[in-house]
């Protein structure tokens, strides 16, 4: 299941936007160490390094084209591969920053208080995830898994879980914290191209699902997938596709 940069980066801009405004939301004014988890290509992580010039800036993959374009950018960071199931910082961090990662991964509650007790005592854990699987883009992924017949063989696959509701993050991680914010924003997205909405699902959604297809079968799913969604994301007479799209976003800060 690789990650393409280019794909991904197609709507970079987009998707930038959550990224700073969670980074604008963490309160930790000077950290020694800031981890960017599931930092990609390293575009957020340029933003970390940018806000804390003094700190030392960690980006963590899983994904060994993302690193290679991230170590290629020019960033002030050191880039690690790891699996963020396993991630065990050798010094605490004070920010463990992570946008538009950790819903690739399953038992947030578990995993969550677990983050939050690798932090530096006052440091923050700020996270950003989607949320829209009552919109379109996923409702549409998920009919056709079902018509498939591939749900058995994408179980435990990553990225495949629904995240959980902002009341259940709080309920999971306000025992383990000296303060948490949590927030949705529903981003209304103004896309150009003849089919953004399925361009914008080849980046990220659809990966998991094609992995487990032959190339005839990705092929045929894919053409599917595609009307659908032209479908259901129209274009307007200026040839723009609005493109809702909501984001859960969680700062949690440990005890001092
Ligand atoms: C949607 S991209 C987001 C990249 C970056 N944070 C950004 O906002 O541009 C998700 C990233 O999470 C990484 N990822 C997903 N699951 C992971 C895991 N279990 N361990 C490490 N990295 C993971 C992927 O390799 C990918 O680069």
């Amino acid at each position: 299941m690789a990650w393409d940069p280019q794909t991904y980066l197609k709507y970079s801009g987009e998707r930038a936007r959550p990224a700073a405004d969670l980074l604008a939301r963490v309160p930790v004014v000077a950290p020694r160490v800031a981890v960017d988890l599931g930092c990609g290509a390293g575009n957020i992580t340029r933003l970390l390094a940018e806000r804390w010039p003094a700190a030392t800036i960690v980006g963590v993959d899983g994904s060994e084209a993302m690193l290679a374009s991230a170590r290629a950018a020019g960033i002030r960071a050191r880039f690690e591969r790891a699996d963020i199931a396993d991630f065990r910082p050798d010094v605490a961090p004070d920010v463990i920053y992570s946008n538009a990662a950790l819903h690739w991964l399953g038992d947030h509650a578990a995993l969550f208080p677990r983050l939050v007790r690798v932090l530096a005592p006052g440091g923050a854990l700020a996270v950003q995830m989607p949320r829209n699987h009552h919109r379109p883009l996923q409702s549409i992924l998920s009919a056709m898994v079902d018509e498939w017949g591939l749900a058995p063989r994408l179980v435990g696959v990553a990225g495949r879980s629904e995240i959980l509701a902002p009341e259940a993050y709080y309920a999971v991680l306000m025992p383990h914290v000296a303060a948490l914010d949590i927030w949705e924003v529903d981003y209304l997205h103004v896309l150009a191209g003849d089919n953004p909405a399925f361009e914008w699902a080849k980046g990220t959604s659809l990966r998991p699902v094609l992995a487990v297809l032959d190339a005839a079968d990705q092929g045929r799913f894919l053409d599917t997938y595609a009307a659908r969604t032209k479908d259901a994301y129209p274009r307007d007479g200026q040839g723009r596709t609005l493109f809702p799209f909501r984001r859960t976003f969680i700062v949690a800060t440990a005890r001092g």
